[in-house]
């Protein structure tokens, strides 16, 4: 008989997607595990481990059982330059197949190290779909990782169910998500393609869906207060498990190396960093923060209409702009103009590439944001209670905003009306007057905005609790280890069946 001790020592593998907005909370999710006892080992390439391993060296010397597993990203073998292994804004369209291609060459190796390192555990990035059957052989639970909100996923599932989308005349035609908590109304324009029609998106989609009605259950960065009816929603929907474990951000990053240090900044951001010392000196509430994610690129007419909507606004601005290797100089020109117009007047402040979000966010200057509605950011706003504009673009951007807008009442819709792909332009260009309107709602000082601050401020509080002793996601984390430790010990015993 083994006893309950030998159990104790516990290992999950984690195996994030390899996109920076999955890798992101994924590892925050690992480091909050190996904060509580477990053995945890991240299995990545080593270009995307790049994204993260100064926290796990941190975490490592603060004696935590952390580690991370690097494997070699089959380059050449694809042919693709060394390093280009990770999805995000920066990655050549051409190049995309190539990725998945080599990714798809490591899952063998992937499957030896469940066995080697002998896992208790797999927690696996929705985009791993083949994990679930490893998990299976090995005779270990697999725990699906959504790098997406709850609702999300249950109006992928309600739309599958009853296909309301499907009953409208028109792709513009408001059609009503039933069978969900809220009465939540969408248009077919706004849903992913492969919704609309049959791709082979779709049936990645669908394995995925198989995949996860066969974990054992699903985790998500999200906290009850946030989306508790969809948890109950999720666990009837795909009759597993259902644990919101969030916000992993709040969690694992609790000091300011932390924070500065995470993703893909390259830069170091001290107290004394241009860019706190400009917010520094901004009014409480008084900065809009635009930021449209790791994955986003707007045409040089979007930029154009953003540009014009915050030059004209009265409020100061820090907006996260990416170079767009479209028409080349084009962009490059007009966006240099404006950057020493907003320079010189101290109004706007441009960051190029990846931004510090977490200490911007947290920044007492910042009064609300602009966001592409991707769920890291949204969970990260909520941290700090700031009521948003809302600009879904691709993913499940437009589902998310339904939560934002409607179930919360913390952001205002900028109108945006078309899903595109992450890769594309899109045909649709929101305007400026649009845009202005949205923020002149959040940030001025009327009622409503007030309101949604509260609301916002409120759902901040809740957040901070729910990782704390007795809060939801801390009760959740310790029930699914005790839970994940009782059933090692039902195998080591030879009693377990999974
Ligand atoms: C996804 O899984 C759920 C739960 O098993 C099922 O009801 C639904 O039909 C599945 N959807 C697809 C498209 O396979």
């Amino acid at each position: 008989m083994v006893m309950s001790h030998e159990a104790n020592n516990m290992k999950v593998i984690f195996l994030p997607f390899i996109s920076t907005s999955h890798i992101i909370p994924m590892v925050d999710m690992a480091r909050v595990f190996a904060m509580y006892g477990v053995d945890v080992t991240i299995i990545t390439t080593k270009g995307n481990a790049a994204i993260f391993q100064k926290s796990i060296d941190r975490d490592f010397n603060r004696g935590r059982s952390i580690k991370t597993h690097v494997l070699e990203f089959p380059a050449k073998q694809v042919g693709l330059p060394v390093g280009v292994e990770t999805f995000n804004a920066d990655t050549p369209l051409d190049m995309s197949p190539k990725i998945y291609y080599g990714l798809a060459i490591l899952q063998p190796q992937i499957e030896k190290l469940f066995e080697e390192l002998e896992a208790d555990c797999i927690v696996s990035d929705m985009f791993h779909p083949w994990t679930v059957g490893v998990a299976a052989k090995l005779g270990i639970q697999r725990i699906i990782f959504y790098a997406a909100s709850v609702l999300s996923r249950s109006a992928v599932h309600t739309l599958e169910q009853h296909a309301t989308h499907t009953r409208v005349d028109h792709d513009s035609e408001k059609f009503t998500m039933v069978g969900l908590p809220h009465k939540l109304e969408m248009t077919r324009l706004q849903l992913p393609d492969w919704m609309r029609k049959s791709n082979a998106y779709g049936q990645l989609m669908k394995m995925i869906n198989d995949s996860a009605t066969k974990s054992y259950g699903a985790v998500f960065n999200s906290f009850h207060d946030f989306e508790g009816a969809y948890e109950e929603h999720y666990k009837n929907a795909f009759g597993t498990k259902c644990w919101s474990l969030g916000p992993v951000s709040l969690w694992a990053n609790q000091d300011v190396s932390d924070k500065s240090e995470r993703g893909d900044t390259k830069v170091e951001e001290g107290e004394d960093s241009d860019l706190l010392k400009w917010l520094n000196s901004k009014k409480e509430n008084s900065v809009l923060y635009v930021s449209f994610g790791s994955l986003n690129k707007f045409p040089l007419s979007q930029l154009v209409e953003i540009a014009h909507a915050l030059e004209t606004s009265s409020h100061d601005f820090i907006w996260v702009v990416r170079k767009n290797n479209d028409k080349e100089g084009e962009d490059e020109g007009f966006m240099e103009e404006f950057e020493k117009r907003v320079k010189e007047s101290n109004k706007g402040y441009l960051i190029w590439g990846w931004a510090p979000q977490l200490l911007i966010l947290e920044n007492q200057a910042i009064g609300a944001m602009v966001t592409h509605c991707g769920w890291n950011t949204i969970v990260e706003s909520m941290n700090v209670g700031l009521p948003m504009v809302t600009w879904p673009l691709f993913a499940e951007h437009f589902f998310n905003e339904k939560l934002v807008v409607d179930v919360l009442r913390i952001g205002v819709s900028v109108g945006a009306k078309e899903w595109r792909n992450w890769n594309e332009f899109g045909s649709e260009v929101v305007k400026r007057d649009e845009i202005g309107k949205a923020i002149g709602l959040v940030m001025e000082n009327g009622k409503e905005a007030e309101e949604m601050r509260l609301r916002a401020k409120g759902l901040s509080d809740d957040a901070k609790k729910a990782i704390l002793v007795g809060g939801s996601s801390h009760a959740n984390l310790i029930q699914l280890i005790e839970e994940l430790k009782s059933l090692k010990l039902q195998r080591l015993n030879g009693l377990c069946c999974c």
